[in-house]
């Protein structure tokens, strides 16, 4: 399997991400989280660091703040874990609160002080990464890249990035931005194939149902950004948290992917992910799990990519339903 852009970038970055979304209970910020949620992140990342995964991604709204301070408590337990470990975070939204609308803000001001929240909570001097997390509307590109240039000079953070954005924002932003935007995080699965679909459906009927911007995939392989992928693991509905509404193209990729795994003597977890990591892009997928187990299932990932065949590949892809419709 070939490196992983991020390594290109000089960060030694593992090949499967736990993102943290689902750490430290519940969104309630009211609620307390238990000594049941420390050991359950706990028990999270010894299975990742056993398999190789040093990476965790964060955001500053994730259980409104409560994943960062419970994983702060982590580190604080075992100071040792901060230097094996890379931690990129987010910032850039702002949760709905009193009669205000969830909203998105990359005013400089607002920038510096979510990344002071997240360092206080974490209890760390620095994250590697910064991702923006949204495309804000009223973003002014020379605001954000004073907001990076202090905290890359003040060693609050080391490298930069964004989320959910199209090519034209990167260029936009990077236009002003001196330091290299070096991740894009996507909703990228084989439940949500639009990165595939819009490459595909060039010139046809088909591709002009995907918002997905057609020029993002290769712009990014171009510029040797990280493509992370959020959502990697369809929140179950291939591998075993069948939805009650289920679509028959789901049930059918549901079975094809058990089959696979039971020939390949593998998981179906290490399946599904290997489809994404058969992608040339060398994509990252960022695991939702909050179950140590699970992140074990995931560990055969990279091998099934290697041993996937393109007809496998296309029949996963075909299976669970992929726009595309095969020139004769
Ligand atoms: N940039 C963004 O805008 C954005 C948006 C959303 C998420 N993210 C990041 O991406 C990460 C992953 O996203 P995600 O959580 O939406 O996606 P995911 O990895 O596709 O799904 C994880 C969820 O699916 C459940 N699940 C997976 N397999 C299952 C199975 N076989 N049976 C039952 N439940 C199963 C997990 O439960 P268990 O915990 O029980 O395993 C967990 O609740 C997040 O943690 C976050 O770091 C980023």
């Amino acid at each position: 399997m070939k490196d992983i852009p991020l390594q290109g970038h000089g960060i030694p970055a593992s090949r499967l991400a736990i993102g943290c979304m689902g750490f430290g209970g519940s969104w309630d910020e009211t609620e307390p989280y238990t000594a049941e949620h420390k050991k359950q992140l706990e028990a999270v990342v010894d299975a990742a660091l056993s398999i190789g995964i040093n990476f965790f991604d964060h955001a500053d709204i994730y259980t409104r703040g409560k994943a960062e301070r419970i994983f702060g408590e982590l580190l604080a337990a075992r100071p040792a874990l901060r230097e094996q470990i890379i931690i990129q975070s987010k910032c850039g939204i702002q949760l709905a609160d009193g009669t205000l609308p969830v909203r998105y803000n990359f005013s400089k001001q607002h920038i510096l002080q979510s990344v002071d929240g997240i360092l206080k909570r974490l209890g760390t001097e620095y994250i590697d990464i910064l991702l923006l997390h949204r495309p804000d509307p009223l973003m002014e590109p020379e605001e954000v890249a004073e907001a990076i240039d202090q905290l890359k000079a003040n060693g609050k953070v080391k490298h930069f990035g964004v989320s959910n954005m199209h090519s034209a924002h990167i260029e936009y932003l990077q236009s002003a931005i001196r330091e290299p935007l070096i991740v894009n995080q996507l909703h990228l699965s084989l439940a949500h194939r639009h990165f595939i679909d819009q490459g595909l459906n060039i010139n046809r009927d088909e591709g002009a149902a995907t918002s997905f911007d057609p020029q993002l995939m290769t712009y990014m392989q171009q510029k040797r950004m990280q493509i992370q992928a959020w959502g990697p693991l369809a929140q179950g509905r291939y591998t075993g948290a069948i939805r009650s509404d289920a679509t028959e193209a789901e049930l059918l990729t549901a079975q094809y992917i058990e089959r696979l795994a039971a020939d390949k003597e593998t998981s179906k977890e290490a399946i599904l992910l290997g489809w994404l990591l058969k992608h040339p892009a060398g994509i990252q997928p960022v695991l939702g799990t909050t179950n140590a187990s699970r992140v074990m299932a995931c560990q055969d990932a990279a091998c099934q990519a290697e041993q996937m065949t393109r007809e496998e590949w296309w029949t996963l892809y075909a299976t669970a339903g992929g726009s595309h419709k095969p020139s004769k």
